[in-house]
């Protein structure tokens, strides 16, 4: 028997302030975006910010639906605009902020588990890691060097083969 352990490294940032400009921005950004989820069942709205390697920035949200399952978090949207407008362009980094209606903001939160792994097989595609700048509207800020960190022993496509 070997007994195997995982570890990864994140940076833990007092607040927005002591980010550079440009994480600064991307995480503003995000917090803006929080205002366009469609999130009437949670009330609670997640805004995504996506820096791409051609300099684009692409925005996504949390949409749900009255059929709870058909609803997609702000990642995943973030994703899909970035594949289907940009198909190939690999991500930089992705700034993710919440507003919380029923509650506060002022802590990061991190990728669900299905986002987890969407960021892990466009990761793989371009073959690039995607960095995660994650904070509230207000406190901490965290950032992930990849998010594919997130999601040891991942399931990928070299599984199918
Ligand atoms: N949500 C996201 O958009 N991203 C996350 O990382 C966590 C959760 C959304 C899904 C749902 O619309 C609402 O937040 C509450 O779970």
């Amino acid at each position: 028997m070997n007994k195997k352990e995982y570890q990864f490294d994140y940076e833990v940032y007092e607040s927005i302030d002591d980010l550079t400009e440009e994480d600064k921005w991307l995480l503003d950004e995000a917090r803006e975006v929080t205002q366009h989820a469609y999130a009437p069942y949670s009330r609670f709205q997640v805004g995504a910010v996506a820096k791409l390697n051609n300099g684009e920035i692409i925005a996504g949200s949390n949409q749900e639906n009255a059929s709870f399952p058909a609803g997609l978090c702000a990642e995943r949207v973030v994703l899909a605009s970035v594949s289907s407008l940009y198909p190939k362009v690999p991500i930089e980094t992705i700034a993710i902020s919440y507003f919380n209606n029923n509650g506060e903001s002022n802590h990061p939160i991190s990728p669900c588990g299905i986002c987890r792994q969407a960021l892990q097989e466009f990761r793989e595609k371009t073959k690039q890691p995607i960095r995660l700048v994650l904070g509230g509207m207000h406190g901490k800020v965290y950032i992930i060097p990849d998010a594919a960190m997130l999601l040891p022993l991942s399931f990928t496509s070299s599984d199918l083969q």
